[in-house]
């Protein structure tokens, strides 16, 4: 009792006081020791504080992978990783997390080997083909979602290269032929992958537009023609999502390789597009510790060749500043502060395959292009048709997908033959979303059936007896290999020459990683590129040829009539049988200049300028329905294009709408670029005014004596429609 009243006694401003200096003390031991833990500090900030705790030895250890690990069977794999393309252990006496790497350009890569699932978007191009920045950001979203889960807190993806050949293998990764469209799009793919606390990257830092000796391949380009377009998609995408990284390429340009070269890193990416985040090598890019370090390379991936010990060493001799690692693991830092990787780490989850599913099939549905529909054979109507021959491209059981590292696992393995649980390295893989099983769903009374490509005499009779044949055409183009030409594979055209000689009605649904050839065009009523749809693309496909969804997508790149139209007939660097030159083969005596004819021109410019008629042109893509273009008014002042849109037809649709510029004669371009569209949805009957409003530095030319974009004074004629080759308004716009 006494005790109590002894206690009760202490005056309260005594308890106040030594509560408080506790407190105080407690404090001073706890948060000193990580004051970059502080999220209201500026990721700058919060790295150099990092950085200034760091030994030597924690710096290097942040500057380089630590080696191929499950990429290369039989390797290391460190027992923190997670077991994806690459992994660097982080600083943990100092907070800072180990970076877990996953290739995900269409999905999160080898998710098969550990029971993992991932959800396969449709191709990059695809995506393009959508011209909907929205679902660009949605794309990276289901990306940056499943990392999340999966455990990983870094993307290797956001592919931008220019497609300058419809043949490189790699651009079904890619987001097309135009630099503007392909920054946009990737741009927010990335944001939309930062958005989900996940660091984003974008690649391949620079001109890698063809696999044939990507190693080996030096490109020669002049800095206008460079700065003006597959530099141009880059500035545009780094400049919108501010990626944690940027993964330098294979090729030389101009001489050194793409991940030691100051031009490129330092000079254009780091300066001019200010870019803060870290430059890290595709996989065995790195040629030097010194001349990478200094022109810019931050990270060495997939291990230490040349950032390990070599680096080492190069410091000490004080050919590599220490100032130099300290701004590369800066960079490093900072990006992971910058996307909250530190603060909100991937927790391991399970990813919701059903989301993912539905995200996949809206971006598919809006990636479809109606490309041909003659005597408006589609959509076909589910109560009239009353028998459908579904031909090829294994439409019984799926869709195909792109492969080398953009490869996704297929959830119960390969559709054409689930003992395949996970993808091998050319080998084409197929996902369970049956085109033929969404086609018979949504003609219940119809008799569907299918006939396999390889007995072109079971399948022209199975068409022969059908009201409407289906051919589904596929093209498997994988990383690293280009195909010769751009003629479909495996005797397909001949079986499509067949089928359509057997059936006025047949329509062709392509799934190609690109542009293709069709020497039968003028014998089939439809056509609809399908690109590689993702695992929601059966059901996309059968949605867009019985109408439920009216198809919206456009061209995101020139289809050739043969390759004789293209800038390069063939692929330089293809040997004879059609092989590309070695192709990691980094023995100088194979390389090989590369100067690309079209230079500025590229895609459709190359065909304006040479007056040349592509098969299917920039920007095309029919709808079930007929849109109106009137009312030009272009706004000199304040750089805007007005325009009324309207639906003229009986069904809703989306139409895009496209704005090109021909700038004034002494740019020497005298050929149209897209600078400008919209998507607009609109209900029949429906009329919309249209602003667009023009981006100065899209109407630019490159000027390289200031470094720097230039407006030139002068006319630029203006010209509005539904494709490059569908203007239907035109105008002019006085920049003085
Ligand atoms: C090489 C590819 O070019 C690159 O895109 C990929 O991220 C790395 N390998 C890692 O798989």
């Amino acid at each position: 009792m006494n005790r109590v009243s002894k206690r009760i006694l202490i005056p309260s401003a005594v308890l106040m006081f030594t509560l408080g200096s506790l407190a105080c003390v407690a404090q001073k031991t706890a948060k000193p020791a990580m004051p970059w833990m502080d999220r209201s500090l500026s990721p700058d900030r919060r790295a150099d504080l990092v950085l200034g705790q760091m030994s030597f030895d924690e710096k290097m250890q942040l500057v380089h992978g630590t080696g191929w690990g499950v990429l290369r069977a039989g390797d290391p794999v460190p027992a923190a990783s997670n077991r994806g393309a690459g992994y660097i252990p982080g600083i943990q006496r100092l907070g800072i997390p180990d970076i877990n790497l996953a290739d995900s350009a269409v999905g999160v890569r080898m998710a098969g080997p550990e029971s993992r699932y991932a959800t396969l978007l449709p191709s990059g191009l695809g995506l393009a083909a959508t011209w909907d920045t929205d679902a660009a950001n949605l794309y990276g979203q289901v990306i940056g979602r499943e990392l999340r889960a999966q455990g990983f807190n870094m993307s290797i993806g956001g592919g931008v290269d220019v497609m300058r050949d419809p043949r490189n293998g790699r651009n079904f990764e890619y987001a097309g032929e135009d630099p503007i469209l392909a920054g946009h799009i990737v741009g927010e793919l990335a944001k939309g992958v930062q958005s989900q606390h996940v660091m984003g990257d974008i690649k391949h830092y620079a001109l890698n537009d063809q696999e044939t000796g990507r190693s080996v391949v030096d490109v020669h380009m002049d800095k206008r023609t460079m700065r003006e377009t597959d530099l141009l998609a880059f500035e545009i995408a780094i400049k919108m999502s501010e990626p944690a990284a940027v993964m330098c390429s294979y090729n030389l340009v101009n001489g050194d390789h793409a991940c030691e070269n100051d031009y490129l890193l330092n000079q254009v990416l780091k300066k001019d597009f200010g870019f803060k985040g870290f430059v890290l090598s595709d996989w065995e890019g790195t040629h030097s510790s010194a001349k990478a370090a200094n022109a810019g390379l931050d990270m060495e991936m997939p291990g230490e060749d040349y950032f390990g010990a070599g680096l080492k060493k190069a410091i000490a001799d004080g050919q590599v500043p220490m100032a130099r690692l300290d701004d590369m693991v800066h960079r490093i830092l900072r990006s992971m502060f910058a996307t909250g990787v530190v603060d909100d780490p991937p927790v391991r989850s399970v990813v919701d395959p059903f989301k993912g599913r539905d995200d996949a099939r809206h971006i598919a549905e809006e990636s479809l292009v109606l490309l041909k529909n003659a005597g408006a054979q589609l959509p076909l109507k589910s109560a009239t048709v009353h028998s459908i021959a579904v031909i090829g491209g294994h439409a019984d059981v799926g869709v195909l997908s792109g492969g080398g590292s953009a490869q996704v696992d297929a959830p119960g393995g390969n559709a054409i033959n689930p003992k395949e649980a996970t993808a091998q390295w050319g080998k084409p893989v197929y996902f369970p979303s049956s085109p033929m099983m969404a086609i018979q769903r949504l003609a219940p009374g119809a008799k569907v059936a299918y006939a396999g490509a390889e007995d072109v005499a079971a399948a022209t009779k199975l068409a022969a007896s059908s009201e409407v044949a289906i051919v589904f055409a596929t093209q498997y183009m994988t990383e690293s290999i280009d195909p010769a030409t751009l003629s479909l594979p495996d005797n397909q055209d001949a079986l499509i020459k067949a089928v359509a000689a057997a059936n006025p009605h047949t329509i062709v649904v392509l799934e190609t990683g690109g542009p293709v050839s069709m020497p039968w065009i003028d014998s089939v009523s439809g056509v609809l590129a399908a690109w590689y749809p993702g695992i929601g693309g059966g059901e996309a496909i059968g949605d867009v040829l019985f109408g439920v969804v009216n198809p919206s997508g456009k061209l995101p790149a020139t289809f050739a009539r043969t390759e004789a139209d293209l800038p390069l007939p063939q692929i330089p660097g293809m040997l004879a049988a059609n092989a590309p030159v070695q192709d990691m083969k980094t023995d100088p005596h194979h390389q090989f200049e590369m100067t690309y004819p079209e230079g500025i021109a590229l895609g459709y410019r190359w065909f304006e300028l040479k007056q040349r008629k592509p098969l299917f042109a920039f920007g095309h893509g029919l709808s079930y329905t007929h849109y109106k273009y009137s009312a030009l008014k272009v706004d000199a002042g304040n750089r805007v294009v007005h325009f009324q849109l309207t639906n003229t037809g009986a069904v809703p649709g989306t139409e895009i709408a496209q704005v090109y510029v021909t700038l004034p004669g002494a740019s020497g371009e005298p050929y149209q670029r897209l600078v400008g569209w919209e998507r607009v949805p609109l209900m029949p009957g429906q009329s919309k005014s249209v602003d667009i409003a023009l981006n100065p530095t899209y109407l630019s030319i490159f000027d390289v004596p200031t470094a720097g974009w230039k407006l030139l004074p002068g006319e630029y004629k203006v010209s509005v429609g539904a494709a490059s080759d569908a203007i239907a308004l035109t105008g002019s716009l006085d920049v003085h």
